[in-house]
């Protein structure tokens, strides 16, 4: 299996649960490794520049609203497989689908707040790590 990396987002629902230290931990349980990691609270423009995909979706003013409402930790994740494991630790994208165990059965109360992110495919996650973190605030070992 190929060590890959993917962008991982505790949303703020998640920040608001007190709950970054757990998901950060299972992360770690299962493998995936945070070789870059900040809190930040973002900016419209972030939220609307890292979600600029789903522009034109109808639920795109509530996800930028949602996403710039309270602070977020941006995680770039180091490990086996990350962008299929990390899929795997989070659930289905609704909570109300996604399987017992996982972060969004855990911790999301809907579709929209669904307390974490992960890249889709490891094009994706290159694009989305380099978003949020300069090479130099990467930190593989
Ligand atoms: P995420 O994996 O961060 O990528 C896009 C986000 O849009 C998704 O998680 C959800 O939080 C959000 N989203 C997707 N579908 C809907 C929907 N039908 N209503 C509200 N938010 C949605």
């Amino acid at each position: 299996m190929a060590i890959e990396r993917t962008l991982s987002i505790i949303k703020p629902d998640a920040t608001e649960k007190n709950v970054i230290g757990k998901i950060i931990a299972r992360f770690e349980e299962e493998g995936l490794r945070p070789i870059g990691i900040r809190m930040q609270h973002l900016s419209l423009s972030d939220a609307q520049g890292f979600y600029a995909v789903h522009s034109e979706r109808p639920f795109f003013g509530e996800l930028v609203e949602f996403m710039t409402r309270n602070p977020v930790v941006v995680m770039a994740l180091e490990g086996e497989n990350a962008v299929a494991k990390n899929r795997e630790i989070m659930g289905a994208t609704n909570p109300a689908d996604a399987a017992e165990g996982t972060l969004r059965k855990l911790f999301a109360s809907s579709i929209g707040e669904n307390s974490v992110h992960g890249s889709d495919s490891a094009e994706n996650a290159a694009i989305e790590i380099a978003y949020f973190f300069r090479s130099t605030e990467l930190c593989p070992r």
